[in-house]
C-alpha cells in the first residue's frame, strides 16, 4: 500500500477566465492569471491511499462520501495520473503496481465549501499534486497543470505559489494550455489581500453553466477576448516591475468587465450583490480620498470580495470594513489573520476610527453583511505533509466522519 497527504492552496484571479472553446477538456477562452493566497488561512487538504484491496475509487469530501461514479472531471484526474504510472511500471518492473489499485480519498476545505472561495480549484489541484506524489511520478508543475485543468479550469493555476498565468493555448488536444508561474511568492512580499465573505441567501448559477451561457448569447463577450491579450501583458509587466498602482486599475476593470459581461449574457446573471456594490464604492472612495491606487477589489463567480493592497494599507482597508461592514449584533464574526496566525471574534477586537471617507457616498451596512473576514498573503504552492498528518488510517479509512 501506498498514502500520501498535501495541501493546495486557492488562488484569486486578477485576470479573468470564463469561457471555455472546448467544455470537455476545459480549454478557456482566454489567458487568465492569478494570485495564490496562504495555505495557512485557506486550503485543501487531501489524503490518497492504494491499495490492492480497494476495488473501486472512493471520496470523502469534508467527512462525508460523496458518489464520484459520474464525476467525470474527477475521473480524467485519476485516468491521466494512472497512465503516466502504468507508462513507469511498464519501464521499471520493480516499480509496486500501484496503477492497478483503487484508491481511497479523502479531503477536507479549511473554510465552508459553499462560501465561493474557489474551492474546487484548490480541491483539485490537491488531488492531482497528491496522485503525483503517490505515484512518484517525474512530471514538472506545467504539465501536472494540464491533468488538474481536466478536474477544474482554475485548480491548473492553484500548482503553483505567486503570480500564475494560465495560458489558453492553441492546440485542439489542449497539450499546451497549462499553468506558468510568472514570479514566485518572494517576489513582491508587500503584496497583501484580504477576503471579504459576503452573506448571501441566493444561490448563484454556478460557473460552468454560466460561462457557456455568456459564450453563447454576450456579443460583449467579443470586446473582452480583443481587450485581454493586452491586459496579460499590462498586468505581467506590473507584477515584475511591483508596480501596485497599474496592478490595481487592472485588476478593478478586469473584475468590471468579468461582471458586464455576466449581465449581458442573456438572460443575465448576477453575482454582485449590494453589499459587493458598497465595497466597490467604498474602494473607489478610498483611492479618490488619497489621489492614487491604496486598494484593488476582485469579485470572481459570487458576491465575496478580494481586496488586494500593499501590507502598510491593510489596517486602514479593515479598520474601514469594520466601520462601512459592521459584524452582526447578535453574530459577531470571525476575522483571520495570518503571520502570524491567529482567529479572533470581531466585537472583541478594539479597531482605530476608520479614516474620513465620505460617508455621504457610503452608507453603513446592515451589521452581518459581511460575515467573515480573511487576512492573508500571497504565497507558496502545494505542499506534502507527513504521515502523522493524514485524514486516512491505516486501513485507508477516513479517520473522521459526520
Ligand atoms: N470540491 C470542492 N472541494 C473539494 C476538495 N477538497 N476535494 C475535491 N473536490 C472538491
Amino acid at each position: 500500500m501506498a498514502s500520501v497527504t498535501c495541501t493546495a492552496p486557492v488562488n484569486i484571479a486578477v485576470i479573468k477566465y470564463w469561457g471555455k472553446r472546448d467544455t470537455e477538456l476545459i480549454l478557456p477562452t482566454n489567458d487568465s492569471l492569478s494570485v495564490t493566497l496562504s495555505q495557512d488561512i485557506l486550503h485543501s487538504k487531501t489524503s490518497i491511499s492504494a491499495q490492492a484491496e480497494f476495488d473501486q475509487d472512493r471520496l470523502w469530501l469534508n467527512g462525508k462520501e460523496e458518489d464520484i461514479t459520474k464525476n467525470k472531471r474527477m475521473h480524467n484526474c485519476f485516468r491521466e495520473t494512472r497512465a503516466l504510472r502504468r507508462a513507469m511500471e511498464e519501464q521499471d518492473g520493480s516499480l509496486p503496481k500501484l496503477s492497478t489499485f483503487g484508491v481511497h480519498v479523502c479531503s477536507e476545505n479549511n473554510f465552508p465549501t459553499a462560501a465561493g472561495l474557489a474551492s474546487s480549484a484548490s480541491g483539485l489541484a490537491a488531488l492531482v499534486f497528491a496522485l503525483a506524489q503517490l505515484y512518484k511520478l517525474p512530471i514538472d508543475m506545467s504539465d501536472l497543470s494540464r491533468i488538474a485543468r481536466q478536474g477544474s479550469g482554475s485548480a491548473c493555476r492553484s500548482l503553483f505559489g505567486g503570480f500564475v498565468a494560465w495560458e489558453t493555448g492553441k492546440e485542439d488536444d489542449g497539450s499546451d494550455s497549462r499553468a506558468v508561474q510568472i514570479a514566485p511568492d518572494t517576489h513582491w512580499p508587500e503584496l497583501e489581500a484580504l477576503v471579504c465573505v459576503v452573506s448571501d441567501k441566493k444561490k448563484g448559477t454556478s460557473s460552468t453553466s454560466g460561462m457557456q451561457q455568456t459564450i453563447e448569447s454576450s456579443p460583449l463577450m467579443q470586446e473582452r477576448l480583443r481587450v485581454v491579450p493586452g491586459r496579460m501583458a499590462a498586468m505581467t509587466q506590473a507584477i515584475l516591475d511591483r508596480d501596485f498602482p497599474a496592478f490595481a486599475e487592472l485588476t478593478m476593470q478586469d473584475s468590471n468587465q468579468f461582471h458586464s459581461v455576466c449581465l449581458d449574457t442573456y438572460p443575465p446573471i448576477f453575482y454582485l450583490n449590494d453589499t459587493s456594490r458598497g465595497i466597490i464604492q467604498l474602494i473607489h472612495a478610498y483611492n479618490k480620498l488619497h489621489g492614487g491606487y491604496k486598494a484593488a477589489y476582485t469579485f470572481d463567480a459570487g458576491p465575496n470580495a478580494v481586496i488586494y493592497a500593499p501590507k502598510e494599507n491593510m489596517k486602514e482597508i479593515i479598520q474601514l470594513i469594520h466601520h462601512y461592514f459592521p459584524a452582526g449584533q447578535d453574530t459577531p464574526r470571525d476575522v483571520y489573520f495570518s503571520d502570524p496566525y491567529q482567529v479572533f471574534q470581531d466585537d472583541a477586537a478594539s479597531f482605530d476610527q476608520p479614516p474620513a471617507v465620505n460617508p455621504e457616498v457610503i452608507p453603513i451596512y446592515p451589521g452581518g453583511s459581511v460575515s467573515r473576514l480573511l487576512h492573508t498573503k500571497v504565497h507558496d504552492g502545494p505542499r506534502v505533509l507527513a504521515e502523522s498528518d493524514s485524514l486516512l488510517t491505516a486501513e485507508g479509512l477516513p479517520k473522521r466522519t459526520v
